[in-house]
């Protein structure tokens, strides 16, 4: 039986793909006012300005490539069973082939209806303003944005519930329900944390590797392969 491992994935980890996290000095939250841009009632108020932005983030993604990081996380489906829960809405963990991912933030590359019933792949091209689905509502980002529910969460706390080892990597943990996953690992499992910063979270079960995420995952490598 493999050893189960789940990752907790946030914005750090494609931050060395070129791809701006959010509360970092220079992060996407000091040039856009995330409650304009990626919360619902942003959308309401200018759903245009919204589109904009996700047409942007979208022509940016399909410059960037997986790193070292995400490719390794990938690799390790060879020897253990891996579950990747991602805050991410890029497809760097699916380009690097990652064969089970979580996606509890949304899919850039996706759009989707107003109830989110209905989803397109649109790959890195724009959504284009007005363009309606076929139940007759305007397309939009298939994201959830603050004040929004996070579908697939009961998904990610059944995973954690069963991991043997939970990886955090690349997130600040200010955003929940996400930022709570990690609690859900049973007593004796293994609880890394690769960030180049200090990330306030108050658990001594926590490994802190403070190295960033293609070094951290790297050293992380051996540790695991140690355990088989
Ligand atoms: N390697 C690893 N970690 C890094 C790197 C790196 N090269 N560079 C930065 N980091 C770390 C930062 O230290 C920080 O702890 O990545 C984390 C990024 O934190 P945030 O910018 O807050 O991103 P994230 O935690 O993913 O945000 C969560 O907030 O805006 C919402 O929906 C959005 O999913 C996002 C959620």
């Amino acid at each position: 039986m493999k050893k189960k491992i789940v990752i907790l994935s946030g914005a750090g980890i494609s931050a060395e793909s070129g791809i701006k996290t959010f509360r970092d000095s220079g992060g996407l939250w000091e040039s856009y006012d995330v409650q304009e841009v990626a919360s619902i009632d942003g959308w309401y108020a200018n759903p245009q300005l919204v589109n904009d932005f996700y047409n942007e983030r979208r022509k940016q993604l399909k410059e960037a490539e997986p790193n070292q990081a995400h490719r390794i996380i990938a690799e390790l489906e060879r020897d253990f069973d891996v579950t990747v829960i991602t805050q991410n809405v890029d497809d760097l963990h699916d380009r690097a082939g990652s064969s089970h991912i979580i996606h509890l933030h949304g899919e850039l590359c996706k759009i989707c209806n107003e109830s989110k019933s209905y989803t397109v792949d649109i790959g890195y091209e724009p959504l284009e303003y007005g363009r309606l689905a076929p139940d007759g509502t305007l397309f939009r980002p298939f994201i959830v944005w603050f004040g929004e529910a996070v579908p697939l969460l009961l998904d990610a706390i059944n995973e954690v519930k069963t991991a043997d080892i939970v990886i955090i990597i690349g997130t600040s943990l200010n955003v929940y329900p996400a930022a709570s996953l990690f609690e859900y690992a049973p007593r004796n499992s293994l609880i890394y944390l690769i960030d180049p910063n200090e990330v306030s979270v108050s658990s001594s079960r926590i490994e802190w590797i403070k190295e960033k995420a293609t070094v951290g995952m790297e050293l992380l490598k051996t540790k695991l392969y140690d355990l088989l």
